[in-house]
C-alpha cells in the first residue's frame, strides 16, 4: 500500500469503533489514509482518534474549507487511489446509490473517480430490507465493490448478518484490489458461462443445473483487473456483472458460433459454461401433443466449442473448466490434453460446497505439466481472483500457448 492514498468513509453506527483499527491497520501497511467522518460518526468516536491514527486531519463539514488553494472534498476525491467506507450505513448506501450529496462524505464520493470498497454494518433487518439491497445491487452494478458483513452478535441485541468486517478482513480486501488492479490492463478476456438449452420445441428445452456463478466470478474479477471483457451467456440462475459486453446465446451451436466469430480479438478464453454434449436431432416447429404411451427423443452429438477453440487458438491462453464426480486429476489432465487448453480448472461435483448453484468452489488448476494450485474450499470470487493472478502471471511471462 506504500504510495497509496486511500479515503477511509467513515459513515454513523457502532462499528465506527472497528474502523480506527482498521485506519491504524491501514496507515501501519504504508497507505497514506484521509478520514471522513459523518457528523454521526463523530458521536460515536472522536475524530480526534482518527486523526491521531491516520497522522492527518479528518474531514468532517463541507464548509470547514482550512486551505484557501483547494476545495477540500473535489481534493480528496482527487488524490484517492482507493475510497473505502467502513462502517458503511444504510444511509450512506442509500445516498450514494441515489446520487444525494449533502455532506462532506456523500459528495466526496460522487466527486471521486477512484473505486470505492464498501464495508456495510446494520441491524439485520436492515441489511435484508428490500431497500437496502436494491440500493447494494444498484451500486454492485455500477462496479462499487463490497465487503461482506460478518454474521454473529450484533450490538443490536440481534444475532444474525450485519456486523462490520473485520479490520483485518478488509486489509486483505485492500491488499487483494492493489495488487489485482491494473494487472489485466489492454487484455481482452472473454468468458462464457452458464448452461445451454437445446430446444426439443417452442416450449420445452434440455438444460442443466449451471448457475453462471462461476463465470460470472470470473467476468467480474477481470474487469477489476482492468480487462476488457466479452461474456458470452447462457441460461443462469443469477444476474450478470456489469462493465462487460453481454452476448446472451441459447444453444452450443449458438455459444460456439459467438465465441469462434470472437475468438481472434481476444487474449484469454474462460469457458466456464456447460455445455450440453447432446442435443435433440430434430426441432419441432409446433408444440408436441401427447398421444402414445412412449416418446422417444432422439439426440445428437453437439460440438465440442473448447476443442474448436483448441484447434484454431493462435496466440490465446485458453482455460477449460471440468465437473467431474471421481479420478479427478486423471480426466483433467485428459482433458486439458484432449482439448488442448492451458489450464484446466477440475472440481468435483460431489463435494459439499463446490459445483454447480453454490457461492463455493473448491478447485484443482492444471496445465499440461500437471498440478498447478491446489485451491481449498473458497469462495467462487476468490476462486476467480487466484484463477485470474496465475493467468496474469502467465500473461505477463509471455507464456506461449499450449500447442
Ligand atoms: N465443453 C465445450 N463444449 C462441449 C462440452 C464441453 O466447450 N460440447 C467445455 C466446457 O465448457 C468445459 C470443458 O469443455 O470448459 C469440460 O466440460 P465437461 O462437460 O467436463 O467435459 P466433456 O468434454 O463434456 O467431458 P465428459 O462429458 O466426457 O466428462
Amino acid at each position: 500500500m506504500n504510495g497509496k492514498t486511500i479515503v477511509l468513509g467513515v459513515s454513523g453506527g457502532i462499528a465506527v469503533y472497528k474502523a480506527a483499527a482498521l485506519c491504524s491497520k491501514l496507515s501501519q501497511a504504508g497507505a497514506d489514509v484521509r478520514v471522513i467522518m459523518t457528523e454521526s460518526a463523530a458521536r460515536f468516536v472522536t475524530p480526534l482518534t482518527f486523526q491521531t491514527l491516520s497522522r492527518s486531519e479528518v474531514a468532517i463539514d463541507t464548509f470547514d474549507e482550512k486551505e484557501p488553494s483547494v476545495v477540500q472534498h473535489i481534493d480528496l476525491a482527487d488524490r484517492a487511489d482507493l475510497v473505502v467506507i467502513a462502517p458503511a450505513t444504510a444511509n450512506i448506501i442509500a445516498k450514494l446509490a441515489n446520487g444525494l450529496a449533502d455532506d462532506m462524505l456523500s459528495t466526496t464520493l460522487l466527486a471521486t473517480t477512484a473505486p470505492i470498497m464498501v464495508a456495510p454494518a446494520m441491524n439485520v433487518h436492515m441489511y435484508a430490507h428490500p431497500a437496502v439491497e436494491h440500493n447494494m445491487r444498484t451500486l454492485a452494478s455500477r462496479g462499487v465493490l463490497f465487503i461482506e458483513p460478518g454474521t454473529g452478535q450484533l450490538a443490536c441485541g440481534y444475532v444474525g448478518k450485519g456486523r462490520l468486517a473485520e479490520p483485518e478482513e478488509i486489509v486483505r480486501a485492500v491488499e487483494q484490489h492493489f495488487r489485482e488492479s491494473g494487472r489485466l490492463a489492454g487484455k481482452r478476456v472473454l468468458v462464457t458461462a452458464g448452461a445451454t438449452v437445446e430446444r426439443i420445441d417452442p416450449v420445452r428445452y434440455l438444460t442443466n443445473d449451471s448457475s453462471g456463478k462461476m463465470g460470472f466470478a470470473i467476468a467480474e474479477a477481470a474487469v477489476r483487473m482492468g480487462a476488457q471483457v466479452t461474456l458470452v451467456v447462457g441460461r443462469t440462475s443469477v444476474p450478470p456483472p456489469a462493465g462487460v459486453e453481454l452476448i446472451r446465446v441459447e444453444s452450443a451451436q449458438q455459444m460456439l458460433d459467438a465465441v469462434m466469430s470472437r475468438l481472434a480479438a481476444h487474449d484469454v478464453i474462460v469457458k466456464t459454461a456447460a455445455v450440453a454434449d447432446y442435443r435433440p436431432a430434430s426441432q419441432e416447429e409446433h408444440k408436441i401433443k401427447k398421444s402414445a404411451d412412449e416418446l422417444e427423443l432422439k439426440l445428437v452429438r453437439n460440438p465440442d466449442i473448447l476443442q474448436t477453440i483448441g484447434q484454431h487458438k493462435t496466440h490465446q491462453l485458453v482455460v477449460g473448466f471440468a465437473a467431474e464426480t471421481r479420478d479427478l486429476d486423471a480426466y483433467a489432465m485428459d482433458k486439458l490434453r484432449r482439448k488442448r487448453c492451458d489450464l484446466l480448472a477440475a472440481n468435483d461435483v460431489t463435494q459439499e460446497g463446490a459445483g454447480f448453484g453454490t457461492d463455493t468452489n473448491a478447485v484443482r488448476l492444471f496445465d499440461e505439466h500437471g498440478l498447478v494450485e491446489a485451491m481449498p474450499l473458497m469462495t467462487k470470487r476468490e476462486v476467480a481472483s487466484r484463477l485470474l493472478t496465475v493467468i496474469a502471471e502467465r500473461l505477463e511471462k509471455g507464456a506461449s500457448p499450449t500447442r
